[in-house]
């Protein structure tokens, strides 16, 4: 059996230190906005080049949150990609705004930013890109195209922690960079989390409150808030990895150039890195029109493999109010038949590898 990831392979690894680390925050007492969670917030802003991050409760809360604190509402529209985990849409509706769909880039699966300008109205407000399975969407065009109409842009960085642009780390380009700490993700807890990282010093103070029922302390409550809080556990278990998240990218990126390698000669398409971007393989998705067999012949080896997405957002039940239909955005929907994305992790052995290629070859080579 090779599973999508293996996060008991990384736990055993990691035990000692994740046990002395959670049994100091028994000791301390202090569970909730304590000093593990400020110790990693530190470390993450640092990390990332940004003035400020706070953590908060998961990924989706962090683009819910950030949203907010941009005073982005009611009547607003948000661009985004239809190619992404629904929380991305989700974070759009619970604030009120209206998510805006452009198409996306076939060979990255980002929003495709030549499309954007189209689809700004009075009403645009803000761009929300996903940096998606850990490849940078093109910061360089959506800054350029945000500063131009005057649009506030929140990064979805979900799936592309330590990504880059040249030397420039996904979260930072834009007003709000999000995290998700899902335990699958390339910086994953032992349960949710979230952090929102930042430049502008004016927002500091509203995410804190936003994080913690619109107070700031002392039971005086400015705003209506969340209790949206990254609890001292989680965080003690993110410093453990945090320690570690170089050679974990590192190691991702490794096996991605394993498969590269060994797919090169068949007709399927791998995933791409353009120039000056380096991607974290949060996945390591390919594509063809032979997915679904692909597919089943590995499940038949053992072998996990998984489709995402199999909708894109435009075309879900829970969007349909936007009107949208098949057809609209034809690069997605297109992409959504024929991606898969294939076990990646940092302890993914090549052995495996090789046998999850040999089966894919053979599939290929049997049509
Ligand atoms: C692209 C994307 N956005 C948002 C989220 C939401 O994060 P969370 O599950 O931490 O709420 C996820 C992952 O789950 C995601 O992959």
């Amino acid at each position: 059996m090779i599973p999508m990831v293996d996060l008991k392979k990384n736990y055993i690894d990691i035990k000692t230190e994740v046990i002395n680390e959670i049994a100091e925050v028994m000791e301390g007492a202090q569970f909730i906005l304590g000093k593990k969670s400020r110790a990693l917030e530190e470390q993450i802003r640092e990390f990332l080049g940004v003035s400020n991050a706070l953590s908060v409760a998961s990924g989706t809360d962090a683009l819910h949150i950030a949203l907010r604190a941009l005073e982005i509402g009611h009547g607003d529209e948000v661009i985004t990609t239809p190619f992404t985990f629904f929380a991305t849409a989700e974070a759009i509706v619970y604030v009120g705004a209206k998510p805006v769909f452009v198409d996306i880039q076939e060979d990255t699966l980002n929003i495709n930013p030549s499309l954007i300008e189209d689809k700004i109205t009075e009403k645009t407000k803000a761009i929300l890109p996903v940096h998606i399975f850990g490849h940078p969407a093109d910061m360089i065009e959506i800054m350029s195209i945000a500063n131009k109409y005057n649009l506030k842009v929140v990064e979805d960085c979900a799936q592309s922690f330590g990504a880059c642009i040249g030397d420039k780390r996904a979260g930072s380009f834009g007003d709000a960079g999000c995290f998700s700490f899902y335990p699958t993700k390339n910086l994953g807890g032992y349960g949710d989390g979230g952090m929102v990282v930042f430049n502008d010093e004016a927002l500091y103070e509203s995410l804190k409150k936003l994080r913690n029922h619109g107070s700031l302390g002392g039971y005086i409550h400015e705003m209506i808030g969340y209790n949206s809080r990254l609890d001292e556990m989680q965080a003690a278990v993110l410093l453990v990895k945090m320690r570690r998240i170089n050679r974990y990218n590192e190691q991702r990126r490794n096996c991605a150039s394993i498969y590269n390698q060994l797919l090169k000669d068949i007709p399927v398409s791998c995933p791409i890195e353009k120039e000056g971007a380096l991607h974290v393989y949060h996945q390591y998705t390919i594509r063809s029109k032979h997915r679904d067999l692909i597919k089943e012949r590995l499940n038949a080896q053992g072998i996990a493999s998984v489709v995402y997405y199999p909708i894109p957002l435009h075309l879900q039940v829970a969007m349909s109010y936007l009107g949208y239909k098949s057809g609209d955005l034809p690069v997605a929907e297109s992409l959504s038949r024929q991606v898969l994305s294939l076990p990646i992790y940092p302890e993914l052995e090549r052995e495996d590898i090789y046998k999850i290629c040999r089966v894919i070859i053979e599939t290929i080579n049997s049509l």
